[in-house]
């Protein structure tokens, strides 16, 4: 088998900082666990713009589809907020996410045990909570037909459209019942079908691809509903299947249950390849974090979770996964803490180096 293929996109602002502790960890499996990649480093987002003029390349375009993975850091940043809309940083990932054709976003919020206390919600109620969101990323209102906002009499009317085809529906839906035969068997969808037309066919879909995972338990939700049970019981659920929109907001108010948006590792999956595995990009949740750039405050685990998800949904190493998930629970339960962890007295925070160089420690650990 050839070695596989990985294209990093650090991006702007932290996403350069945190992505130079991910490669230390991406040297570690090569080293010490034989595990080779062929890594290849390119521009995204702002970082892009300056270089090109366009916040993605087409060559850049044109390697991500090539490769096994990609691990994108970060795009944003003030110095581009005045750009045209259509060369905002942001339209680079849009672009990868939508010519990727990566239609199931994937964000797990898994409370680790020792952040537990810093969690908004009482320990008990996120203890050990480990579920899943599967967020449809390709359709529905962000993209559907028409919008824009037109003269209507005498004033501006503002359109978007919910739009969502059967096939669309059936492929995240898919993804969502794959994922719950490896963790704990159970899907809640979650739609506005009370209201929605495009949620009764979601649900009508939906239990359609449910006749095929006999063993999977499928219940349905409205999305705000939905959205009261994320934070009055967040562990009745294992895999949530939602739209783009609803999930959109689900998946970072389930974040918030585990913490720090510097904790916070995703998934973007398309089709599978000819070797069978999906299109994919990892990046954490984060954004760029002008806030903290350049200060050594970036917390790097959600990016380095990020690269634990590909180890698993790419490159089918589900022990090394679990190897990386484990260092770093090992560091988080030493008291080693960046900055936005901060919540216990008396703890002075580590930088983002530091912390890289802490989960690097952990690794050695266990082999
Ligand atoms: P943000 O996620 O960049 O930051 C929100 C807050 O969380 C900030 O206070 C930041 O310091 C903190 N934070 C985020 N990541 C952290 C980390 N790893 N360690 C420690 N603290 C962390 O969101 P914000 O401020 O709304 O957006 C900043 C820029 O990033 C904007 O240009 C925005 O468009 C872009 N953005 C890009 C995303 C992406 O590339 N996927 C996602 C979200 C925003
Ligand atoms: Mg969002």
């Amino acid at each position: 088998m050839s070695t596989p293929s990985l294209l990093i996109l650090p991006g702007d602002g932290i996403g350069p900082e945190v992505m130079v502790e991910v490669r230390k960890v991406i040297d570690w499996f090569g080293a010490k666990r034989d595990l080779k990649f062929e890594v290849s480093e390119d521009l995204v987002g702002g970082a892009a713009y300056d270089a090109h003029g366009a916040p993605l390349h087409d060559e850049t375009m044109a390697k991500a589809q090539e490769v096994d993975a990609v691990l994108l850091g970060a795009v944003g940043g003030p110095k581009y907020d005045d750009l045209d809309f259509s060369v905002k940083p942001e339209r680079g990932l849009l672009r990868l996410r939508k010519d990727m054709d990566l239609y199931a976003n994937l964000r797990p919020a898994q409370c680790f045990d020792a952040l537990a206390d810093f969690s908004s919600l009482k320990k008990d109620v996120v203890a050990g909570l480990d579920i899943m969101i599967v967020r449809e990323l390709t359709s529905g209102v962000y993209f559907g037909e028409p919008r824009g906002i037109f003269e209507e009499g005498n004033e501006r009317v503002g359109i978007n459209t919910q739009r969502y085809t059967e096939s669309e529906i059936e492929r995240v839906a898919r993804s969502a019942f794959e994922l719950a035969m490896r963790r704990n068997r159970k899907v809640c969808s979650m739609e506005k079908a009370n209201v929605m037309e495009s949620g009764i066919l979601w649900r009508e879909v939906t239990t359609r691809v449910s006749s095929d995972y006999p063993n999977v338990e499928l219940s349905h939700m409205y999305a705000d509903n939905g959205a009261m049970q994320l934070v009055r019981a967040p562990k009745q659920f294992d895999v949530i299947l939602t739209d783009n929109l609803f999930g959109d907001i689900l998946s970072d108010c389930a974040a918030m249950l585990t913490g720090s948006l510097g904790m916070l590792p995703s998934a973007s999956l398309g089709a599978p390849m000819a070797n069978g595995r999906p299109k994919a990009l990892y990046e954490p949740v984060h954004g760029s974090a002008p806030d903290i750039t350049g200060q050594g405050k970036a917390n790097p685990i959600a990016c380095i979770l990020s690269f634990a998800m590909a180890l698993r949904y790419s490159f089918d190493a589900g022990e090394d996964a679990a190897r990386l998930e484990g260092a770093v629970n090992a560091v988080l339960a030493d008291g080693i803490r960046t900055a936005d962890l901060l919540g216990e007295e008396g703890v002075s925070p580590v930088s983002t180096s530091e912390m890289g160089d802490a989960v690097i420690t952990a690794l050695d650990a266990t082999i």
